[in-house]
């Protein structure tokens, strides 16, 4: 086994896989293979799991003062922002994605364990009214064993966005990021123990779809939290039931843009485009599904694709590179499969649309705008995950709102307009779990958000996530020496 192995992160020590199985991961920008990981399976899953539960139960985490959980991981945000050159140019190298873009995600992860740092001293609960000489009271605990999956298109940021919280609150976790990006979350594994995260606290598997539904199967792992597609969430859900186990999904969308007459147009093509093109249109709320009132709809897809056209697609670690590759082989082959649907269906390209040139080094896909394209279409109704747009048109506010509804997908929605009654009206009647008014994908870590119809379950980020990974146990207790006299 040659040492350059990236390995797993159990119970404090780097560890290769028990089979000794490695997978490669690969550089998109090029489609060479950067990185030997170690392939997890049952026996390194249930290692993790068994650390990470010994971990919590034998208290060297949660039973710290919560003081002291929060200084630990304010020092791992501090050392995060040291070491963002490094883990920004190990992730654009793993995923493709511009340096610009995984610099700010380092960033934002670094802000997460901020944020999430207030935790430990955030979690309550209450007192009830009940009878004298009685104290009734609840108290929010830890799940326990936390076992968190990933996806691919926000690797470092979501090891952050899932692991703060969990381990704030005083659970013990166990991350399975995606096959396709494991090699900046192994630096996270690093940081943390530097901070003074305890061994086994948290424990990193890198592997595949396997690794994560044994993870999912594990008794030891008492709360899953899960982001990706929607059938891998349905697929957990199902898992999970034999144990009545609980899931935290984020799931897929297919998110609309709905721009009125009255939108400051520029504006509206500004944050559209970024909604559309922003990572390769590899995000779970990119607002691609672009809805446009008829007066305004021409003026609005010349200014889009005069816009579209203009977007550097290169070398992620090139500064001036807007759109990188996709993550992968099998993403750019999807996302070609979309644009031969589109075009097959008779949707016609305003740019791009091309399937993917097989030349080309790397897995790119240039910007694509299709309209006249019918609601019925492939291209309308399903999670694309590439840089493409759809624009269709409206007549008035009760079609718009039809329109932007009809979808499985209930995670984000964004309204572009100058109306504010129009704007609040609108917004009450759309059926997603976010909705931006002239600012599509602006979040921060204190606003939670959760997903609705097939996008998601649960609450996500805020102190409102505090719920997710902890459970409620409520106290009775007399002390005003109450018998019950009963026989
Ligand atoms: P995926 O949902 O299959 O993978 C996400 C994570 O789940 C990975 O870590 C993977 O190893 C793990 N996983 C896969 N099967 C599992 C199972 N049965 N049990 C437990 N864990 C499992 O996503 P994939 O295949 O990478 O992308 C396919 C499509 O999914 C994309 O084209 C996109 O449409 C959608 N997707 C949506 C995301 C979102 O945030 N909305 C994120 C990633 C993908
Ligand atoms: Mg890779």
């Amino acid at each position: 086994m040659p040492s350059s192995v990236v390995a797993h992160l159990i119970d404090g020590q780097q560890r290769l896989s028990q089979s000794g199985k490695t997978f490669a991961s690969v550089e998109p920008a090029t489609g060479e293979t950067i990185a030997e990981v170690a392939l997890g399976e049952a026996g390194d899953v249930d290692a993790a799991a068994t650390a990470a539960a010994r971990a919590y139960h034998d208290g060297r985490w949660y039973h710290l003062a919560p003081a002291e959980r929060a200084a630990r991981l304010r020092r791992v945000a501090d050392l995060i922002t040291d070491q963002t050159e490094q883990i920004a140019l190990t992730e654009s190298r793993d995923s493709g994605a511009p340096i610009g873009k995984t610099r700010g995600d380092v960033a934002a992860a670094a802000a997460a364990f901020t944020y999430f740092a207030q935790l430990p001293e955030h979690v309550a609960g209450r007192t009830y009214a009940t009878d004298p000489g009685y104290l009734l009271y609840s108290r929010r605990e830890p799940y326990g064993v936390v076992g968190a999956i990933a996806p691919w298109n926000f690797p470092f940021l979501l090891a952050a966005w899932k692991a703060a919280p969990a381990l704030a609150v005083g659970n013990s976790v166990v991350l399975k990021m995606a096959e396709q990006t494991p090699l900046s979350t192994a630096l996270l594994g690093s940081i943390c123990a530097e901070a003074g995260i305890p061994d086994g606290v948290l424990n990193i598997v890198h592997g595949d779809g396997a690794t994560g539904a044994a993870l999912v199967r594990h008794p030891l792992v008492d709360k899953i939290t899960f982001t990706g597609s929607t059938p891998v969430g349905r697929s957990i859900l199902r898992e999970s039931a034999e144990q009545i186990k609980s899931v935290h999904l984020e799931l897929g969308g297919k998110s609309p843009s709905i721009v009125f007459a009255d939108a400051d147009l520029d504006q509206a093509v500004d944050g559209s485009l970024f909604t559309s093109f922003f990572n390769s249109g590899q995000v779970c709320t990119s607002s691609s599904r672009i809805l446009v009132q008829a007066g305004i709809a021409d003026e609005f897809r010349r200014a889009f694709v005069a816009r579209a056209e203009q977007l550097v697609v290169g070398d992620p670690l090139d500064e001036a590179t807007q759109l990188g590759p996709l993550v992968s082989k099998a993403q750019q082959d999807r996302v070609g499969g979309y644009l031969r649907a589109g075009r097959d269906a008779g949707a016609e390209v305003l740019t791009g649309g091309a399937d993917p040139d097989p030349q080309r080094a790397g897995f790119f896909v240039t910007p694509t705008v299709f309209t006249s394209v019918d609601e019925t279409m492939s291209i309308a109704r399903e999670e694309i995950f590439g840089p493409v747009a759809t624009i269709m048109t409206f007549d008035d506010e009760d079609e718009a709102v039809r329109l932007a509804n009809d979808t499985e997908y209930g995670l984000a929605a964004t309204v572009w307009t100058t109306e504010l009654a129009r704007a609040i009206r609108v917004s009450e009647r759309l059926q997603a779990g976010i909705i931006w008014t002239n600012c599509p994908n602006h979040g921060q870590w204190n606003v939670p958000y959760e997903g609705h119809k097939l996008s998601g379950l649960g609450e996500d980020k805020g102190l409102e996530c505090i719920n997710t990974f902890t459970h409620l146990k409520t106290h009775h207790v007399n002390f005003g020496g109450h018998r019950y006299n009963w026989a």
